[in-house]
């Protein structure tokens, strides 16, 4: 298996919509990042700090908040490549290639400057699994002792994301040098998110500004991802309704209410069970029943 990095196609500034604690962690820790080869390699810091090197960064919250997105976004702002990495990627149906796997991945990385990220690094760098009784646990536990060998090795700049904080063994938390916080979007940035969705190209037939602060009203606890949701599914609607007519297609509040209130409606059918939190699974079915991807 090869991992091929590519060019990021997303900047902080232009393309990723953050609540102000947010951007600010997201700021600070990019200003190390930028820095950090002056102060640690050439200033030779690294000498009485060398655990400052550390380029371990943890984004982690609710799905759909733009964590992958700004992951991207990372290494288009600091001029990297980007690699990333899932369980899909990352598994192998033969014993012993995880672990093979993951040295490549990295050895990728090194040979292209990328930025290397780890989604769903909850499940990869769980609790190691203690009392190993089968191939599968012992395959797990080889895959998590060369990913830490990996990372001590490494001087490149690794994110993982993840829906929980907490799940991550130890021995990865320790490496770990920025914990970044996603949550669901407030007023402002829901606002932000639909402005930036709704592009010049669509026509609108209502006030812009009205439209928007009305969607961003009514949108209250959607992620950056269920807004999209929406405008996929209100575009059509557009349309549908234009032919049906036979008038020049134009955006309606009408389409953007209906929009709303069935992505509401497929979220409260996906049973969540009391005191669960929200997963991207949960989210994936949601979209699945609306027939999105
Ligand atoms: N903060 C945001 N700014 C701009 N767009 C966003 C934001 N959050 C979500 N989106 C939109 O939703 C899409 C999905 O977001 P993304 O994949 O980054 O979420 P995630 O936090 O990685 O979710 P998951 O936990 O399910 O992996 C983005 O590609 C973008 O279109
Ligand atoms: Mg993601």
């Amino acid at each position: 298996m090869s991992f091929p990095t590519y060019s990021p196609r997303y900047k902080l500034g232009n393309d990723v919509i953050l609540s102000e604690a947010t951007a600010l962690q997201l700021k600070e820790c990019l200003a190390k990042l930028r820095f950090r080869r002056t102060i640690y390699v050439d200033w030779n810091f690294a000498s009485v700090d060398p655990m400052g090197l550390c380029t371990v960064i943890n984004f982690y919250g609710p799905p759909g908040t733009g964590k992958t997105l700004s992951a991207e976004a990372v290494a288009g702002e600091l001029g990297l490549r980007f690699l990333p990495l899932g369980i899909a990627e990352l598994e192998s149906k033969f014993l012993g290639d995880t672990a093979k796997n993951i040295q490549k991945a990295f050895e990728s990385a090194r040979e292209d400057l990328a930025v290397l990220f780890f989604d769903e690094a909850d499940t990869l760098l769980g609790k190691r699994l203690s009392s190993v009784t089968q191939g599968v646990d012992n395959e797990v536990n080889a895959m998590r002792s060369t990913l830490l060998i990996e990372l001590e090795r490494f001087d490149g700049i690794v994110i993982f994301a993840s829906n929980f904080e907490r799940n991550y063994d130890t021995a990865f938390r320790s490496r770990i040098g920025y914990h970044i916080r996603f949550d669901n979007p407030d007023f402002a940035a829901r606002r932000r998110l639909w402005d930036r969705l709704m592009v010049d190209g669509i026509p609108l037939g209502a006030d812009r500004a009205q439209l928007l602060t009305h969607c961003a009203e009514l949108s209250e606890g959607f992620s950056g991802r269920d807004i999209r949701t929406c405008m996929r599914l209100a575009l059509p609607k557009t349309l549908l309704a234009a032919e049906a007519a036979d008038e020049a297609p134009a955006l309606q509040r009408v389409h953007l209410d209906e929009a709303i209130a069935e992505l509401t409606r497929a979220i409260n059918e996906v049973a969540v069970a009391p005191g669960n939190s929200k997963t991207h699974n949960d989210t994936m079915t949601a979209r699945r029943l609306l027939g999105v991807n």
